[in-house]
């Protein structure tokens, strides 16, 4: 399917659409709404991959004397989506700011992922509307997962008529028109395909740092985790060829990288889409370990998909990191199979225990959910004994929030919103009591750091990370900034670890 076509199939008449309110009046241009339920939709036709993206000439030069501002929320996906319409904005012309007062256009690249996530987006919303007061012809812009979402953008166009554009999370590539369209255009510009999109490959990257980069390796998820947006915001799951990615891979360590992480909401589901080859995430890394890159990460693994093979691959080391991100999600086999994570308590203290055989220094951090509609506090209580079983170096924790069109958002729910937050608290207390214990085994131990910079609070004082993701912060002289060297523990403090440098490694592993 060519672009036109995909966009005409995708072209909703505003005549067709039967909504509460009829916005059409409002739009002679682009109007392309989000449908929860055709996004809910898992075709069966082929993703196509291409190669062909440009910027068409009649755009070349639009951001002269322009700058552009994207404001990042949400999971890595969108830090890597912003790095390419950051690109897309310097193809066009324009310069970055990180003002928004400085600002030509505003870009809020959104998270739908939990309500308080939507509520910030909302809160920043409310504080634009006197800047575009002031300067009418600043273009305010909502990209991201929230633009998927029906209710979203109704709710933008009641409140907030001060968005000029609204695209989605497949529809990244078409900027360059969503904009030249906002610039003509007095009405709101909507593009939000609720289908996924074809993989573009050579889209521009202006990536941040010079250190870490990230590399998506696949698109979407179809785990429909009953609690969960992301499948309808993000579409189904599509893999990068491996080839694509070795080279982008390659070309990252030519130019300096030392550290990559392999991105994908599911992925250790990578590959499974493939029909001509049968090729999974545990071949992509057995590849990917042997280009000299120091430190290779993927996140988020899916304890459903694990397989041995990644397993008997990730216990060769090397630039292979020894740090597992396992999302959990809870101890109790009963909420598991009302979530749809298709695995039980036993299967992922099994998988802990078959990594920890392979891998003797693994670490592993996972995320949890709390409070899921009807969970008992034996339900709980188990969320609690697996966690000190596992003995995780640390945990993301979150209450469970609603989301409406997901399965469990319609679940009748018997637990007070008291008790949620005195779970929370109480599993926070045991997150906090094993990472310290844990930060507190690397006093007088040398590790090594990948320095990054600045520390934040103190510009005296550099920072960088662990192999196991720990934050240390050490004096060093400038020149070490992007280099892997030793550190010597000297605290552990609650989240970070305090050193001296010991030696400046070699520019190599
Ligand atoms: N793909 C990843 C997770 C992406 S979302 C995985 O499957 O592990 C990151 C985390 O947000 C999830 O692991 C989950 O713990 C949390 N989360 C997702 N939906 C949520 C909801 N409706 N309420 C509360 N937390 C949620
Ligand atoms: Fe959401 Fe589950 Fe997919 Fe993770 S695997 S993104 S939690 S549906
Ligand atoms: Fe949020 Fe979308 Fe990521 S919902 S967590 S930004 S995939």
């Amino acid at each position: 399917m060519n672009e036109k076509q995909r966009l005409e199939s995708n072209q909703v008449n505003p005549a067709d659409k039967k909504s509460e309110k009829d916005y059409s009046k409002y739009f002679q241009t682009v109007y392309m709404p989000p449908s929860l339920k055709d996004a809910k939709k898992r075709g069966k036709e082929e993703v196509s991959y291409h190669n062909d993206f440009a910027i068409d000439e009649q755009f070349h030069g639009m951001g002269q004397g322009r700058k552009f501002y994207i404001r990042t929320y949400g999971c890595q996906m969108n830090e890597h989506d912003t790095e390419v319409m950051a690109g897309i904005f310097l193809g066009l012309g324009y310069e970055p700011t990180d003002s928004v007062e400085d600002a030509h256009v505003i870009l809020l690249n959104t998270c739908a992922i939990r309500e308080n996530a939507e509520n910030k987006v909302f809160g920043e919303l409310g504080h634009l509307k006197a800047l575009k007061r002031e300067r009418p012809e600043l273009l305010i812009g909502v990209c991201g997962c929230m633009s998927q979402e029906e209710s979203v953008v109704n709710k933008i166009l009641q409140k907030h008529q001060h968005v000029d554009m609204i695209f989605g999370t497949h529809n990244i590539h078409r900027l360059p028109h969503i904009l030249n369209e906002a610039y003509l255009a007095k009405e709101m510009v909507i593009e939000v395909w609720s289908k996924e999109g074809d993989v573009i490959e050579n889209l521009p990257r202006a990536r941040k740092g010079s250190v870490k980069a990230w590399v998506n390796i696949m698109y979407g998820c179809d785990k429909f985790c009953t609690y969960c947006i992301v499948p309808y915001t993000r579409g189904k799951e599509r893999s990068r060829r491996p080839e694509d990615i070795i080279q982008e891979v390659r070309h990252l360590a030519a130019q300096g990288y030392k550290e990559i992480t392999l991105l994908g909401q599911n992925v250790n589901a990578y590959g499974k889409d493939f029909e001509d080859i049968t090729y999974g995430l545990g071949d992509l890394m057995d590849e990917i370990r042997k280009i000299d890159v120091a430190r290779i990460r993927f996140t988020t693994s899916h304890p459903r998909d694990f397989d041995d093979r990644l397993i008997e691959v990730l216990a060769k080391g090397g630039n292979l990191v020894d740090h597992i991100h396992l999302p959990v999600q809870s101890g109790s086999s009963d909420i598991l199979k009302i979530m749809a994570r298709k695995y039980s308590r036993e299967h992922y203290l099994e998988l802990v225990r078959k990594i920890k055989e392979a891998i003797p220094t693994a670490s592993l951090t996972t995320d949890i959910i709390v409070g899921f509609p009807n969970e008992t506090d034996e339900q709980f209580e188990e969320t609690m004994s697996l966690y000190r079983e596992v003995e995780f170096d640390s945990a993301y924790t979150f209450i469970y929030s609603p989301r409406e069109g997901t399965p469990a958002a319609k679940m009748q729910d018997n637990v007070p919103m008291e008790v949620k937050k005195e779970r929370l608290q109480r599993l926070n207390a045991l997150v906090n009591e094993i990472s310290a214990k844990k930060l507190k085994e690397y006093e007088g131990k040398v590790v090594e750091v990948l320095v990054e910079g600045e520390s934040k609070n103190n510009p005296e004082v550099l920072a960088g990370y662990t192999e196991k993701s720990k934050l240390v912060n050490f004096k060093a002289p400038k020149s070490v900034i992007g280099q892997l060297v030793k550190v010597k523990v000297t605290k552990a403090k609650t989240w970070t670890l305090n050193g001296e440098m010991v030696e400046e490694t070699a520019e190599v592993k």
